[in-house]
């Protein structure tokens, strides 16, 4: 298994260019089941899951062809197998977001449960709900949610908590049902106002989309696209953290500022200067951060998936912070990692007292989950001395060459197969 070697204590300094968004890019591919005409889709990131759901579509049928800048274009004509098998699933929980558009197209659908994952166990009730109320059938055996459906019919769905990808497989299911969907309590991520962009390029009418109602009026068929896959707010916010943690001045450029303000909000809070432009963010750290509390919770508020490299930024802060997670129930597996690297770190239920120290000394760690890798790496890069990272197959997931860029940054990285 490949390991990521770290020389901490190079502040991290000059720019990079940040990826297109894997959260995004998941659910756009998916879109491409909803019609038989080629969607095409610029900016996608080079990602493990992209990949995977590569694999999963072709298995259905889905004719795909990468470009080698990074153009994706996807074309549903006949799908010949609507089923996402358990040994693609279990690897990649957004696969569940091929159930709404099969569903809609195909009016059947054989699709593996998820299953839990290292941060909870991630259900998926309400998508299945929501299914149901546009006239799905569904049954669960076998760890498969099998659906039918004749024509989908609209319906008001509330839905009992903001789920993203909920909300995602619910709005692509509803473009194609019969009559206007009303979905309440919906998800206003970035990635949900993204798909709708594109949808809508498809020829959906959506309404809504960023609030927390979404409105969609049932068309009789989608046809194909060109989009641009948003930029990934969350490998931004993972590289600002790390230059405001290694006191660096960094510049990322093809983002967004506009989708990770709660992030920056925070950054600013812990002392980091910040330039935004349209597409630019710049970051200076002249001085040791200054411990910042967070609470995550859905879209404006702090992302969960930066909870963790936040918390690397608190471990060497200045002063002493409260780390709330709301969103799922075992996102602190890293603490304990950090803790090996030397920090003071105290957790009860779901929140963390994080003692800023001085000092974090390097050790062997394991990744556990996507951002816990990540924010695994911020501490190694603070750390002094050498610092393993294992299991860095879960950084390859949602990651682009991340020892890449940061080597770019002038970070001491390297990887060993
Ligand atoms: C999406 O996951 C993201 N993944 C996650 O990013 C992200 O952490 C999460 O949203 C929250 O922002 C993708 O977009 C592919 P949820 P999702 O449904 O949609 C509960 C990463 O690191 N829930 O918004 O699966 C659920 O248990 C990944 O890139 C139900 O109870 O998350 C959780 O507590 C990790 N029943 C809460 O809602 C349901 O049917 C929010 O989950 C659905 C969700």
């Amino acid at each position: 298994m490949d390991k990521l070697i770290i020389q901490g204590g190079a502040p991290l300094s000059g720019e990079i260019r940040v990826s297109g968004a894997k959260n995004a890019a998941l659910a756009l591919m998916c879109a491409g089941l909803l019609t038989s005409e080629e969607l095409t889709l610029s900016n996608v990131p080079h990602l493990r899951d992209v990949s995977t759901m590569l694999r999963l579509l072709a298995q259905m049928g889905v004719e795909v062809s990468l470009d080698d800048r990074l153009g994706l274009s996807l074309r549903a004509e006949r799908l010949s197998d609507p089923l996402a098998p358990y040994d693609l699933v279990k690897t990649m929980r957004a696969s569940i977001l091929v159930l709404g558009p099969l569903l809609a197209r195909c009016g059947e659908a054989r699709v593996s449960l998820p299953g839990g994952c290292a941060i909870g166990a991630r259900p998926v009730d309400l998508h299945i709900k929501g299914l149901e109320a546009l006239g799905a059938e569904i049954s669960v055996e076998q760890g498969y949610i099998s659906a039918k459906a004749k024509r989908l019919k609209a319906a008001r769905i509330l839905m009992d908590l903001v789920t993203v990808t909920g909300t995602e497989n619910l709005m692509m299911a509803a473009c194609l049902a019969a009559g206007t969907t009303t979905l309440e309590n919906a998800a206003r991520e970035p990635e949900v106002v993204d798909l709708a962009h594109c949808l809508s390029a498809m020829g959906a009418r959506i309404s809504g989309a960023g609030t927390d109602t979404i409105t969609i009026e049932g068309v009789k068929r989608l046809h194909g696209a060109t989009h641009r896959i948003m930029a990934d707010r969350i490998e931004t916010g993972t590289f600002l953290a790390a230059a405001a943690a290694t006191g660096g001045r960094v510049t990322l450029r093809g983002t967004d500022p506009g989708t990770l303000e709660a992030v920056l909000e925070k950054l600013r809070e812990a002392g980091a200067e910040l330039q935004t432009g349209c597409e630019t963010i710049s970051l200076a750290m002249p001085r040791r951060p200054k411990a910042v509390n967070v609470r995550t919770a859905p879209y404006p508020a702090f992302p969960t998936d930066m909870q963790a490299q936040l918390m690397a930024l608190d471990a060497v802060a200045e002063g002493t912070a409260s780390i709330t997670e709301t969103i799922f129930e075992n996102r602190f597996m890293h603490a304990l990692e950090m803790q090996r690297l030397g920090a003071d770190i105290e957790i009860s239920g779901n929140t963390a007292i994080v003692r800023g120290v001085p000092k974090l000394q390097g050790a062997t760690v394991m990744a556990t989950d996507l951002r816990a890798s990540a924010s695994l790496v911020i501490a190694g890069l603070v750390a002094e001395g050498e610092t393993r990272v294992d299991r860095i197959y879960h950084l390859d997931r949602g990651y682009e060459c991340i020892e890449e860029k940061l080597a770019q940054l002038g970070a001491r990285i390297k990887r060993v197969h």
